[in-house]
């Protein structure tokens, strides 16, 4: 048995001889971490090993992707359409924001299918107590408190389950190497054995992974690289809302995303995103104003709020939640210099209803939008929604999916929306008039022209 002794980087497995500050490859601070190895003898480390020879291209026969039904809208969307067997799926997210729930309610779903719920960190006990709160009706789930895994993948081999939950794989370990459990070399080890396992069994894994707000943790960057799929769940713990995307995906498209709501039974689908996410301003308050954004594929129309207020202290603070904050900056230096607001001495506060947080550069008008409802106290009206990105000249720019945005405004009952200038549109629509411009001046003209 040979003891090696070395340092390895948590967050991305760079290996050095010598404990370092700071990671050269991948610049992260403090993530370097002791680890002595001993591989034991006779057990062989498990690289790829598939034993398949090389064929002519010409003369493999490609099949179509069998998926596995999850019987859960969302969660087969971000699939890309259910999973597929031997597929190694990788579910991460921070701690508390519901991915065992979210695994184990996945299971649950799955009716008469036999499927394994292998735990590291809850005993049985603690897993029926959470079962019992989740809808569905199991009749072959099976569930099992264990950290080897050896033992696990034994018992898949007994079983045969159709679908193996591993939550998570920071708490399981392998006996070929002799490091603790959760350290990279661990994470890798587990990850590579339950690649070949699946590979040659064609069984699917969900893998759950922890990964901390720094991303640090054991090596999620190195499992990203194994596993076929990774899907990030995210939300703000404090609000229901909670989305799944997928960051990588060898079976599908990276561009869908699911929606959920984590309620006292569990999560619920939430298939239609825009009905709650919108508060219906009926009494007309300022600072309010209504984005028809796209995330992923989906069109959904959210609100943005905003507060605009003196500043109190001398430094004016800015703050932002579910939003960039530096692109917030950029849009109030905007104002100030091009459409001529004073925000050198107020408070900005933004906010995206829900606890969601948007990447669609789209909702750039609405922000605006809100920022002056409130500077101004005027409100804007109910029925008017926007989608434009905003140029540093203060020009309004084209947006992607207008057409599906517009669809969706007018399907919520809106009836006027702001859009780019000079954007073709595929059809156009009845219900809802289009008021297309190409300067956030303009815009706002429109919006408080009363
Ligand atoms: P959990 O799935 O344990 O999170 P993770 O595995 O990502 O650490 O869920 C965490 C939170 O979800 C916990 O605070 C309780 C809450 N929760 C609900 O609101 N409703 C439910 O039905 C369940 C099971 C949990
Ligand atoms: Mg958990």
């Amino acid at each position: 048995m040979k003891a090696t002794v070395e340092y390895v980087c948590q967050n991305c497995g760079a290996r050095a001889p010598k404990q370092l500050g700071r990671c050269p490859v991948c610049g992260e601070w403090g993530t370097y971490e002791e680890e002595v190895t001993e591989r034991v003898a006779g057990s062989k480390l498990i690289r790829s090993t598939f034993s398949n020879p090389p064929q002519r291209l010409h003369e493999v026969t490609a099949t179509a992707e069998t998926r596995l039904n999850m019987h859960n809208g969302e969660f087969n969307r971000v699939l890309g359409g259910g999973l597929v067997p031997g597929s190694l799926v990788l579910l991460g997210g921070e701690p508390g924001i519901g991915k065992s729930t979210l695994a184990l309610q996945v299971l649950m779903q799955m009716g008469s299918k036999k499927t394994l719920y292998a735990s590291g960190e809850e005993s049985v006990n603690q897993l029926k107590l959470r079962a019992e709160r989740l809808a569905g009706n199991p009749e072959n789930l099976y569930i099992v408190s264990e950290t080897s895994l050896e033992k696990i993948l034994s018992y898949v081999s007994e079983m045969k389950p159709e679908v193996v939950v591993i939550d998570s794989i920071q708490t399981i370990g392998t006996e070929s190497v002799e490091s603790t459990i959760g350290s990279l070399t661990q994470v890798r080890e587990c990850a590579a054995m339950l690649l070949k396992y699946a590979k040659e069994n064609n069984v699917p894994f969900l893998i759950v992974g922890h990964i901390t707000k720094e991303g640090s943790l054991a090596g999620p960057k190195v499992l990203e690289h194994i596993v076929d799929t990774v899907l990030q769940f995210e939300g703000d713990p404090q609000h229901m809302y909670r989305i799944l995307r997928a960051q990588k995906n060898r079976f599908g498209s990276t561009s869908e995303l699911g929606i959920f709501e984590m309620r006292n039974d569990g999560l619920r689908e939430v298939s239609n995103p825009s009905e709650l996410l919108l508060s219906n301003n009926q009494e007309g308050l300022s600072g309010i104003a209504i984005a028809a954004a796209v995330e992923g594929l989906r069109p959904f129309l959210i609100e943005v709020q905003a507060l605009v207020s003196s500043a109190a202290y001398g430094t004016p603070q800015r703050s932002s939640t579910g939003f960039d904050l530096r692109r917030l900056n950029m849009l109030l230096a905007v104002l100030e210099k091009r459409v001529g607001f004073k925000l050198l001495q107020k408070d900005v506060f933004l906010n995206i209803a829900g606890g969601l947080r948007v990447n669609d550069p789209a909702i750039d008008l609405a922000v605006m939008a809100a920022v002056l409802s409130s500077n101004t106290d005027i409100a804007l009206d109910n029925d008017i929604c926007l989608a434009g990105e905003v140029g540093l000249a203060g020009e309004i720019r084209p947006v992607s999916r207008l057409d599906q945005r517009i669809r969706e405004a007018e399907k919520l009952g809106f009836k006027k929306i702001i859009v780019p200038a000079g954007q073709q549109l595929a059809v156009q629509p009845q219900g809802i008039q289009i008021i297309p411009v190409r300067k956030v001046a303009e815009a706002f003209r429109t919006l408080i022209q009363k």
